[in-house]
């Protein structure tokens, strides 16, 4: 895609991804794709913001020239060092050598580990500003959104935050780079929440210290260096993203993700049964089959209910493989303090609902039910189930 102005003299550059099968090699984005959007802010003095993955170089290194002479670019803004930003860095250190890198402390250490460049790059002050004439960017450290060198770098004149991962999303972008070209922006919020789940979770509470950093800050458009490119509501995103990260902390919406497994079809059975009781409480309930759906996709649910339904057989002694494994991604993603239940099949032994009250205590969910039974689901079992379902359901909903 050829650059856009976003604003007089600040561009928009960036390169959609839609062949990577997994981002960080573990997040399943296709067919989503994601964008990897960059800027350039040209005067008397030119700044490259946030870079690119080592990938589509060609494209990329056409779109700077777009707009700015490569040789003779002064700055290189490097808000995140992650390689999804700055794959593309030692191709750039060797068109423009005379580019200074900018980045916080710790981005500086990063750059010398990551690509054993250490010339010409300058740590910035957190709250320092650059004259470049006439814009001035102003550089404002946000550690750990997402990782602990991040900054964001906020342009004074014009007020446009480069926020980098901050305010990002999956999705490559469908031709349009701005909210208001988009009838329809539900695709990308959605893929903004799973993003978020995905990659910025775990670190919700410097989320919350950026924003709340931010606060003063007036911003007419937030351009990140994911997904879209919010101008026309830019406060949208920002309060999507204050809602997500409060999530960490419990407060979280009424409705419940009902996590199954099964090997034969019995737990399945039951859970049609459970999910038909649960549905009578008049509140969301989201069912993913955990050997099927990548958790990438459960995340989003686990993340924004306060309940919790999960329902795998006993394997081997223990829970059911696929269940272990969402549940432990669920832990080292910190979705904690939530309303769960148990129920599942089990052939000759249990173990199963033990396994699951082990990773529901590390996680500090209170689990308000279990049931087991053997072999297939009778009648009465079913029965059982539904009533149970409709308990939780009633509990989270009004609890
Ligand atoms: Fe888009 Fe944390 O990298």
């Amino acid at each position: 895609m050829p650059a856009v102005e976003i604003r007089p003299n600040i561009f928009w550059i960036g390169v959609n991804d839609r062949t990577t099968d997994l981002f960080e090699g573990y997040w399943p984005i296709i067919p989503e794709g994601v964008s990897y959007n960059a800027y350039i802010v040209r005067g008397e003095k030119t700044a490259l913001i946030d870079l690119a993955k080592g990938f589509k170089t060609d494209e990329f290194l056409a779109q700077i020239a777009n707009v700015a002479d490569i040789r003779k670019l002064d700055y290189i803004v490097i808000n995140h060092m992650e390689p999804d930003h700055t794959g593309i860095l030692s191709v750039l250190r060797q068109l423009a050598p005379q580019a200074v890198i900018l980045g916080t402390p710790r981005t500086v250490e990063m750059v010398a580990s990551f690509y054993q460049i250490t010339d010409n790059v300058r740590a910035v002050a957190d709250g320092e500003t650059l004259h470049l004439g006439p814009h001035v960017l102003q550089f404002v450290h946000t550690p750990f959104v997402h990782w602990p060198e991040t900054m964001m770098t906020y342009e004074t004149t014009q007020r446009v935050l480069f926020s980098c991962d901050g305010f990002g999303g999956y999705g490559a972008l469908q031709g349009g780079i701005f909210d208001d070209q988009y009838a329809d922006i539900s695709f990308y919020e959605r893929e903004a929440l799973r993003y978020y789940v995905n990659i910025v979770a775990t670190f919700s509470r410097a989320v919350l210290r950026a924003l709340e950093k931010l606060s003063g800050i007036p911003v007419d458009v937030v351009a990140p260096s994911h997904g879209l490119i919010w101008r026309k509501e830019p406060g949208r995103i920002i309060e999507l993203y204050r809602r997500w990260a409060g999530y960490a902390s419990g407060d979280v919406e009424r409705g419940i993700a009902l996590l199954y497994g099964s090997m034969y079809g019995n737990t399945e059975k039951m859970m049609n049964a459970v999910a038909q009781g649960a549905s009578k409480a008049g509140i969301p309930v989201e069912i993913y089959d955990v050997a099927r759906t990548h958790v990438s996709y459960i995340l989003p649910a686990l993340w924004t209910y306060r309940g919790v339904i999960v329902g795998a057989p006993t394997y081997e002694g223990g829970l059911f493989p696929p269940m272990a494994h969402a549940l432990d991604v669920a832990a080292r993603k910190k979705v904690q303090n939530r309303k769960a239940a148990y129920f599942g099949s089990y052939g000759w032994g249990g173990g199963g609902e033990q396994e699951f009250r082990r990773l529901a205590e590390a996680m500090k969910w209170e689990v308000l039910e279990t049931f087991t039974f053997r072999g297939g689901p009778t009648v009465e079992d079913l029965r059982r189930g539904e009533e149970f379902g409709e308990r939780f359901a009633r509990a989270v909903a009004g609890g």
